[in-house]
């Protein structure tokens, strides 16, 4: 191409009002979708140590988070309980419990806010005494074990009341297992949520402390994904939507934008990307040093996502970000 005037890219960043008239791309509180963590108790609401202001709820003080956050346009939560150890044995039995805290926590959020999506991670490691995804044997994860276990789990949550079930296990198949169960049993409007493209993280580490869930023995590189990989996310993503999946999930976010971006070039189901615990870690230590601004990162952050393609976030910002907006 020749010209022989100049061309000035400029002239579209001249002021606010231009720059907001040619933006590509916007972050809404319709995406959002804010991680809750539940305990059981009366009246606690106890900061997660490496997740400064994001706290452990019991039922009655997670009722007035879920309340707050619906006020703030927030519309979706995703639960995640902290079981108690001596509740924990090899085949997650505590999760099939009517009565367990995962199936009060969604009745409180449903009886609270009925219109609130209650995203419900399906895995065994929250109930599990090895603190695997997967059911362990002889040191391995057993993956065709595993899937009646999840299925069950899952049927167990459309039963309290799940508007989504997201599979985080990384199991082979347990997408098919899962639909076909909740079918079954007649859930067929609750929808599928799957963790595809979900990596052996290092970045899961503050969630882990705030549930007590991190591996007994040994690491979950033989079911969640390698950080070396992109083309298996693609393999993935083919499965989980031949399998019935109604959105598909990378995880993490901010070191995974590329796979979020291939993922968004390549599906017609919507994308969500997770914006880890780690993630939040960071931004929160380096806000506390005063080394970076923290209103304008978290907000950085969150449109890296949507210009990578995500449709939805799950991130432990989610309910500030929604402040900051009503602010505005
Ligand atoms: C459980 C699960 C994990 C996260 C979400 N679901 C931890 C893990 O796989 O070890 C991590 C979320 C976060 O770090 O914010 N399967």
């Amino acid at each position: 191409m020749s010209y022989n005037i100049p061309i000035r890219p400029r002239r579209n960043r001249i002021n606010a009002s231009m720059r907001s008239l040619v933006q590509e791309n916007h972050v809404s509180v319709n995406d959002l979708i804010m991680p809750l963590f539940v305990i059981e108790g009366e009246g606690h609401k106890i900061e997660v140590p490496s997740m400064p202001n994001i706290y452990r709820f019991s039922l009655d003080t997670l009722a007035q988070e879920v309340s707050e956050l619906w006020d703030l346009g927030i519309k979706a939560v995703a639960l995640f309980p902290a079981i108690d150890d001596s509740l924990k044995d090899s085949i997650a039995t505590e999760s099939l419990n009517p009565e367990g805290l995962f199936q009060r926590a969604i009745k409180t959020v449903k009886s609270t806010c009925p219109d609130m999506l209650t995203i419900c991670d399906v895995a065994m490691d929250p109930y599990s005494s090895d603190g695997h995804d997967g059911f362990v044997e002889n040191s391995e994860i057993i993956n065709d074990k595993t899937l009646p276990i999840l299925a069950k789990m899952a049927v167990a949550q459309a039963q309290a009341g799940a508007d989504i079930i997201a599979p985080s296990d990384m199991m082979d198949g347990r997408v098919s297992v899962i639909r076909e169960a909740l079918d079954q049993a007649g859930y067929s409007n609750v929808g599928i949520l799957a963790y595809t493209a979900k990596y052996a993280s290092a970045f899961y580490g503050p969630f882990r402390d705030a549930l007590d869930s991190a591996p007994k023995a040994g690491d979950k590189k033989t079911y969640q994904m390698n950080p070396a990989n992109t083309r298996e996310a693609l393999r993935e993503a083919e499965l989980d939507t031949a399998e019935g999946a109604d959105m598909i999930m990378v995880k993490p976010g901010l070191a995974y934008l590329d796979v979020v971006q291939t993922l968004a070039q390549n599906s017609q189901l919507p994308i969500a990307v997770y914006n880890v615990s780690g993630e939040y870690a960071m931004l929160q230590a380096a806000a506390e040093k005063g080394w970076l601004d923290y209103r304008s990162t978290v907000c950085e952050t969150l449109m890296s996502f949507k210009r990578a393609g995500a449709d939805i976030i799950l991130s432990y910002h989610a309910k500030e970000f929604a402040s900051w907006q009503k602010e505005a």
